[in-house]
């Protein structure tokens, strides 16, 4: 007999437990009782100052870790994030989760991966929302611990589904208290919980399960335009062809006939050499098709002060043009003082 998938995917596809198809607390119900309402108390990508328009969020990125056969993943993109990642380390569930998505013509990423082992945060693009449902208990205290170091950095709002359980010292603690010291003010504000779905005429109901939402304090979603500056300097005007070559248009690039390497090579007069230039604006246009594929991978820094229009940037200028250039109008950042 065929293993089956902790997911319910219906048809033919293997099932570890019939009864959990129609209960508020497995599968497509868990989704609908524990993490869709936290999206919605929250209004996560549905924000039209946030580029969403008819209820599509097209650049909003959703993570979960520890996916199974990927149904939050299909349910995260109906929802209307644009970008969708998965990843799950159990070879059979990918497998299943993979034919699911392609014979229901989805679009989502389903990665095969450890978390802890051969996969880290960084191996992600910064995201909206990362999901970590009845999962992050099984992660040695280690990878645990390292992840917080750096979550607040990477994620916008970061959702659990949990119980209290009795674990191991060396396991991260399950229960809503012990979660919530996981996330310290400073870093983290919570935002949101579920603790009372009903049990009665449930036919799987799971005592005791949860879900708990915080929402970085540090790195916030921001319209592209309050950091733009104008098209008037010949350095943009030469980046904005770039962009427009490399990543719109996708074309193999002469560079020595575009206009940035033309203004670099009168800028750097007497400074860099040709070849020097050659080399770094085709590092440029190795970190634009970079973007456009993978995403962003660190987000963006500012400044915090909010005292003019448009807000300093302290790095990420270029990544800015990129995502502008490729239609985005809000873009990831973290903030970092003074
Ligand atoms: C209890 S299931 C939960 C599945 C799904 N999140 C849900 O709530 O329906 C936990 C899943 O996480 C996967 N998993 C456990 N540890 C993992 C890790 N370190 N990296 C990736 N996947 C992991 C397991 O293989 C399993 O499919």
């Amino acid at each position: 007999m065929a293993r089956g998938l902790y997911q319910n995917l219906g048809g033919d596809y293997p099932a570890e437990n019939a009864n959990r198809a129609d209960s508020r607390f497995w599968n497509r119900g868990r989704w609908d009782n524990f993490i869709q309402p936290l999206l919605l108390a929250e209004g996560v990508a549905l924000d039209e100052r946030h580029g969403v328009t008819d209820g599509k969020a097209p650049h909003h990125v959703f993570i979960e870790i520890g996916c199974n056969a990927g149904l939050f993943l299909q349910a995260a993109t109906s929802y209307g994030f644009g970008r969708v990642i998965g990843l799950e380390k159990s070879g059979h569930a990918v497998k299943h989760g993979r034919r699911y998505r392609d014979e229901h013509n989805l679009e989502y990423e389903l990665r095969n991966g450890t978390f802890g082992l051969d996969v880290s945060l960084d191996d992600f693009p910064v995201c909206d929302v990362l999901l970590l449902s009845t999962v992050h208990y099984y992660f040695s205290i280690q990878e645990w611990t390292r992840m917080l170091d750096i979550l607040h950095t990477r994620a916008r709002y970061v959702i659990f589904v949990s119980r209290h359980m009795l674990l191991d010292h060396n396991r991260p603690q399950s229960g809503m208290r012990d979660l919530c010291d996981y996330f310290p003010n400073d870093r983290w504000r919570k935002v949101a919980t579920v603790t009372d779905v009903p049990k009665v005429n449930d036919p799987k109901a799971r005592h005791d399960l949860f879900s708990v939402m915080f929402q970085s304090r540090v790195l916030k979603r921001e319209p592209i335009n309050r950091f733009m500056v104008g098209d008037e300097d010949q350095m943009n005007v030469g980046l904005s062809e770039l962009v427009v070559l490399a990543v719109i248009n996708d074309e193999d690039i002469n560079i020595t006939e575009t206009k940035y390497y033309k203004e670099l090579l009168r800028r750097k007069a007497g400074r860099w050499s040709p070849p020097a230039i050659v080399d770094f604006v085709g590092h440029k246009v190795a970190m634009m098709r970079d973007v456009k594929e993978r995403g962003l991978m660190e987000p963006l820094l500012a400044h915090p002060s909010d005292h003019w229009r448009s807000r300093h940037l302290v790095d990420g200028g270029h990544r800015l043009m990129i995502l502008h250039a490729l239609g985005h109008t809000t873009v990831l950042v973290r903030e970092v003082g003074p």
